[in-house]
């Protein structure tokens, strides 16, 4: 019995030597030290010996265990340290490396735009308010004084989903749907910034465009105050030192409706190509809302009135920043659009 566990402990030992990492290890520990390794069944087969030999055989297992189980822990420490070194030269961070470099994207001039006009018009006590792009019939057109048939509808080339739907070709629209969602009617100051469709494809036309509508309904309301308001607009978008003229001319939704012009900042009003020689460049349609629009949508026209007014968004982009091509604003080239990043500079 003795030389067998002198034997079993001779080849535990040039296992453990042998061993080159923990697995291996760990293996030679279940072998000889497990459950059913070859040393504990030395000490549960102890009944079969004889009393005398029984304590002399079981000290000598249990010594050899004890011997085996230090020597394998020791190894394990080593080897848990040399994988902890290995694995912390492996993931050492070379801080001298250069970075990689992360691709910001741009604002949108658009969008820019966008956010102009409402931080100033939220300054003026408007609300900013959306309305749907797939607009029906009614809320495009005949709540805003343009029924079936009225020549007028010309004026815009549409694009019709069914003979109810289409795609909302002026924000216009929002105009309608604001006074019919204010149920007690009270006074309404809104603009509404959206996207807008028309059969138009050249270079100062896109099927898709910009508008931003705005709508004021109080009592009292007068010319005065449009021509004040859109003067603040005006010169707050493109420059203090310019002049405004308010031109005669025809929306159904509005009577008297004008047309603003402002005084070409290209030239300063002398005349080049910009505003084609005549020194004025058209901005803004606007008016006094009709009473029919009014008495359509809930409002008592002899109680209240108001002014609306609309705009070409890209067409502010482009005299804004100079842009030639309206297309260039729905292309989403990064060359382009990264041409604005230093105005935040
Ligand atoms: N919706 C008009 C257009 O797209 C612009 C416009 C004109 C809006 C007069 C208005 C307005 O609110 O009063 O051409």
């Amino acid at each position: 019995m003795k030389e067998e566990i002198e034997k079993i402990k001779q080849s535990a030992l040039s296992e453990i030597e042998k061993a080159s990492d923990a697995r291996q290890l760990d293996d030679v520990r279940v072998k000889y030290l497990g459950k059913k390794g070859e040393l504990t069944t030395i000490l549960r087969g102890m009944g079969s010996l004889t009393p005398e030999e029984r304590p002399v055989i079981g000290s000598l297992v249990n010594v050899v265990k004890e011997e085996l189980e230090e020597l394998i822990s020791k190894k394990e420490k080593e080897y848990g340290e040399q994988e902890l070194n290995r694995k912390l030269k492996e993931e050492t961070i070379d801080i001298t490396l250069p970075s990689t470099k992360i691709k910001r994207g741009s604002k949108h001039p658009l969008n820019r735009i966008i956010e102009e006009v409402e931080d100033l018009f939220v300054s003026m006590g408007y609300d900013v308010v959306t309305g749907p792009e797939l607009e029906t019939d009614e809320y495009c057109f005949e709540r805003l004084n343009l029924p079936k048939g009225h020549p007028a509808r010309d004026m815009q080339d549409s694009f019709y989903i069914t003979s109810e739907y289409l795609l909302r070709t002026q924000t216009s629209a929002v105009q309608a749907r604001t006074m019919m969602a204010n149920e007690e009617k009270s006074p309404i100051r809104v603009i509404c910034p959206g996207k807008t469709y028309r059969r138009d494809d050249d270079a100062t036309h896109s099927h898709q465009f910009s508008q931003v509508e705005g709508l004021v309904i109080d009592k009292n309301i007068s010319l005065a105050d449009l021509k004040g308001t859109l003067e603040i607009f005006v010169k707050k978008m493109l420059g203090e030192n310019l002049s405004l003229r308010f031109r005669p001319s025809y929306f159904p939704f509005t009577e008297p409706s004008y047309e603003v012009d402002v005084s070409c900042f290209k030239c300063g009003g002398k005349g080049c190509n910009l505003c084609k020689q005549t020194g004025w460049i058209e901005v803004l349609g606007s008016g006094i809302v009709h009473p029919n629009v009014l008495k359509m949508n809930g409002y008592d026209p002899e109680k209240y009135s108001g002014f609306a007014f609309g705009t070409g968004l890209d067409r502010l982009a482009m005299f804004k920043y100079e842009i030639t091509d309206i297309r260039l604003l729905y292309q989403n080239d990064v060359r382009f659009l990264e041409q604005f990043d230093r105005l935040d500079r």
